[in-house]
């Protein structure tokens, strides 16, 4: 079996599921919010996590609210900064096209409250128009209340110049959340240096469990709590902590964090994989090759052949992609993402994500291709 669905949802990493093992048997459970010694544990613990995270993603532990992951995180930060309606006539949030659901939803829903929502052009390689950005902010001088644009595409893999927006955004006093759920644990990361009021991050991304994340916010007294709890996370989030979760995702943050050095020799292969493809059929497509990526990301396409029958050709294998976001990966559509970069539905139905872990070998690339290359083979003769 070979899982290349890694920007979708990781697998647990294997020192996570250590961690876990000793964890479940060994205890202590309890609330980290108790007075009583054994909670006192916990939240020791809980803090000592939220100090080591701090430190890899460049930030000051109390600038770390945990949460249940990057959608929360997001709604959470739309909800603080927009929710009481338009204030100083700050009614426009701008955006990308290429942004995830949770994103797009958020905008969606503040456009019917009184909001308007302007999106900036993507290019061809899927990078934000930086001089259309920049006109856009000067058109609307005095007058935007959020800019939305993320990090890294969670369909394309390309990274986008997160901190040109931000010193635009900077320079003319606008908030700047940058959706970094999936460049967080896929390349390296400081948030100081990002030039970002607010980034977000899921555990299940980087090799923790599902159901934990991170609001890393500059200024966390910006954050309302949007839900009703005992004052827990600083009173930004009310609920008790998943505090296995967040234990488990400081693990995962700690083995990313050993293993940075391995990121160039991944985007060795990667290239090698691709050049090995374009080799054999000369016709393929990918997606942001031009542009900075992820390394651990390819978004393939060989017009003319359907990227659904390409990912149940690749199942029959035992290999599982999917064609666009996971969120997404039913539509026989062009996706959103790819619509807005103009890519051509003869490419964009054709699409196939392959997206494997920040520590694959040769060997792994290797049964990749040449499962990729079977299918091709095998459809392109029907
Ligand atoms: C870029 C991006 N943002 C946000 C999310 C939402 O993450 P979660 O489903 O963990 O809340 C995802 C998940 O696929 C993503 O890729």
């Amino acid at each position: 079996m070979i899982y290349a669905d890694y920007n979708g949802s990781t697998p647990i990493c294997n020192e996570v599921i250590e961690y876990l093992k000793n964890r479940i048997t060994e205890g202590v459970y309890s609330n980290p919010n108790a007075s009583h010694s054994m909670g006192k544990k916990i939240m020791f613990n809980l803090e000592k996590c939220r100090r080591s995270m701090a430190k890899h993603l460049g930030c000051k532990s109390s600038q770390i609210i945990f949460n249940s992951g990057a959608s929360e995180g997001i709604s959470h930060i739309f909800y603080s900064l927009l929710n009481c309606g338009p204030k100083n006539n700050k009614n426009i949030i701008i955006t990308s096209g290429i942004e995830h659901a949770a994103v797009v939803r958020a905008c969606e829903h503040y456009a019917k409250n009184s909001y308007v929502v302007l999106k900036v052009n993507t290019n061809t390689n899927g990078v934000v128009d930086l001089e259309h950005f920049q006109n856009l902010v000067q058109d609307q001088k005095g007058k935007v209340a959020l800019v939305s644009i993320m990090a890294a595409n969670n369909e394309t893999g390309v990274v986008q110049p997160f901190k040109e927006i931000g010193k635009i955004c900077q320079e003319n006093e606008i908030p700047f959340f940058s959706d970094t759920t999936q460049y967080i644990g896929k390349t390296e990361f400081n948030f100081s240096e990002s030039f970002m009021d607010f980034a977000v991050t899921s555990s299940h991304k980087i090799g923790g469990l599902i159901g934990s994340g991170v609001i890393i916010a500059k200024n966390p007294k910006l954050l309302k709590s949007h839900t009703f709890g005992g004052g827990q996370e600083f009173g930004y989030r009310g609920g008790t902590q998943n505090y296995i979760g967040i234990e488990c995702m400081s693990v995962a943050m700690d083995t990313f964090q050993k293993n940075l050095s391995s990121l160039a020799n991944l985007r060795a292969l990667r290239d090698d994989f691709e050049k090995k493809l374009k080799d054999k059929f000369p016709k393929i497509i990918i997606i942001g090759e031009d542009a900075p990526r992820l390394a651990s990301t390819s978004l393939i396409s060989l017009p003319g052949i359907s990227g659904q029958a390409v990912q149940a050709e690749l199942e029959a294998q035992d290999v599982y992609v999917t064609t666009s976001s996971a969120c997404s990966d039913s539509e026989a559509d062009t996706s959103k993402v790819l619509k807005s970069m103009n890519i051509t539905d003869e490419v964009g139905r054709g699409v196939v994500r392959i997206s494997l872990c920040t520590n694959a070998n040769e060997d792994l690339y290797s049964r990749v291709e040449k499962a990729v290359t079977h299918a091709y083979e095998k459809i392109g003769k029907k």
